[in-house]
């Protein structure tokens, strides 16, 4: 197949841009930007910015980049570009947001958080849309094959009603739970916050995991839980459904289907079957969301996933974060607050980050 040629700049030569994919064999599936564009094959590495002199040209040899520089305004001399990736720290973002729309590309795929602050991201969001750019947001999951498919078969009613969801997460509300609030609001519909729980500062200084009670509009709960990211990285969500309960397990590398079945134990009764693990689709995400890319920008094909459903996950993320800083010490708090905050301070006790107690700490023993 001829596919027209997209010239790319990707600004940021670390891990996602192309460091996970450096030492993976040519026929595993791509993890990473420049991976999936040369996979792809309808696109053209015309140049990339990365300060560190010798990583730019460690990524420029195993990419076959054609040109280098060290920031993005120097880069102009190689447009124009299409598409910018933009896989620099997140810190940097709103700036190299800012800086790539001087650039003129038609699109610019932004790695998440797409800047560290909700407000910022609304603003790039509008300036992006301003300027007729579209803006892609690497919430890889909405690529994911089997994920649409679980979508469009929620949609049809294909497991009747979903009567509540629960996900697990770890490494902080604003990094991997947008991707978790992302996925539930793509699966079930825009989420509304309920409770917040004691922040669990497990990774980030600024960003803790947060446990939190959400529900959809259809009045489904779904709980956020939170493991601590020392021990082993999850993120996982189940649906129980009227007809049964789907997991998605290990980020989405597996799925777990327990089905309906009369209980062999008890007369009468309903119950869930043991299931079964079959492989999931997610390594095959970030290809599809380069594939997206490039139809979006050659048929005009609409983005799965774009500044907007981002915009979205990230401020009810944000919302839970502060709700959750903002719980209150003292021992009373029950009796002067809202319901909803009432059952949030049922998880545990918060204080400062620094005296916070994790759930693996050993509690001190009151006797003596
Ligand atoms: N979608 C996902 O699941 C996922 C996974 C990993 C990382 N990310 C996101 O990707 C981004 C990068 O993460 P990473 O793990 O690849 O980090 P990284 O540190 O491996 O790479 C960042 C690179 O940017 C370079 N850089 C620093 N200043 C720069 C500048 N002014 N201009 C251009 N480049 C500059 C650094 O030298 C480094 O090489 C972050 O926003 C992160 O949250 C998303």
């Amino acid at each position: 197949m001829n596919l027209q040629q997209l010239r790319v700049l990707i600004v940021g030569c670390g891990n996602i841009a192309g460091g996970f994919d450096a030492e993976r064999p040519a026929s595993a599936l791509p993890l990473t930007h420049a991976g999936a564009y040369v996979r792809h094959g309808g696109f053209r590495l015309v140049a990339c910015v990365e300060p560190e002199a010798q990583r730019r040209d460690a990524f420029m040899q195993r990419w076959l980049v054609e040109k280098g520089y060290p920031s993005i305004e120097t880069a102009a001399a190689a447009g124009p570009f299409d598409v910018v990736s933009l896989c620099s720290p997140t810190p940097l973002h709103a700036a190299h947001i800012a800086a790539a729309l001087s650039l003129h590309p038609r699109l610019i795929f932004c790695e998440k958080p797409v800047t560290r602050c909700a407000a910022d991201t609304a603003a790039a969001v509008h300036v992006c849309a301003a300027a007729g750019v579209k803006l892609a947001v690497n919430h890889n999951r909405r690529w994911a094959p089997d994920i649409q498919r679980l979508s469009a078969e929620l949609r049809a009613g294909h497991w009747g009603a979903v009567r509540s969801a629960i996900g697990i997460y770890n490494k902080g509300v604003l990094n991997n739970g947008t991707h978790l609030v992302d996925l539930v609001q793509l699966l079930l519909g825009p989420l509304e916050l309920l409770a917040a729980a004691a922040p669990l500062f497990d990774h980030w200084p600024d960003d803790p995991t947060v446990p939190a009670l959400l529900r959809t509009q259809q009045g489904v709960p779904v709980t956020l839980n939170a493991a601590h990211a020392a021990d082993y990285a999850v993120f996982e969500l189940q649906l129980f459904t009227e007809r049964g309960m789907v997991a998605m397990e290990d980020g989405g590398a597996g799925w777990r289907v327990r089905r309906v079945v009369a209980s062999p134990h008890f007369k009468g009764y309903a119950v869930l079957d043991a299931g079964q693990r079959t492989a999931g689709e997610y390594l095959a995400s970030t290809l599809a969301a380069v594939g997206n890319v490039h139809d979006a920008l050659t048929r005009g094909t609409a983005l799965a996933s774009t500044g907007e459903t981002a915009l979205a996950a990230q401020r009810l993320c944000e919302r839970i974060s502060r709700t959750a800083r903002a719980l209150p010490m003292d021992d009373d708090f029950n009796s002067t607050l809202s319901p909803a905050t009432t059952l949030s301070g049922a998880f545990a006790s918060t204080r400062s980050p620094a005296l916070l107690p994790t759930l693996t700490e050993r509690v001190p023993s009151t006797s003596h």
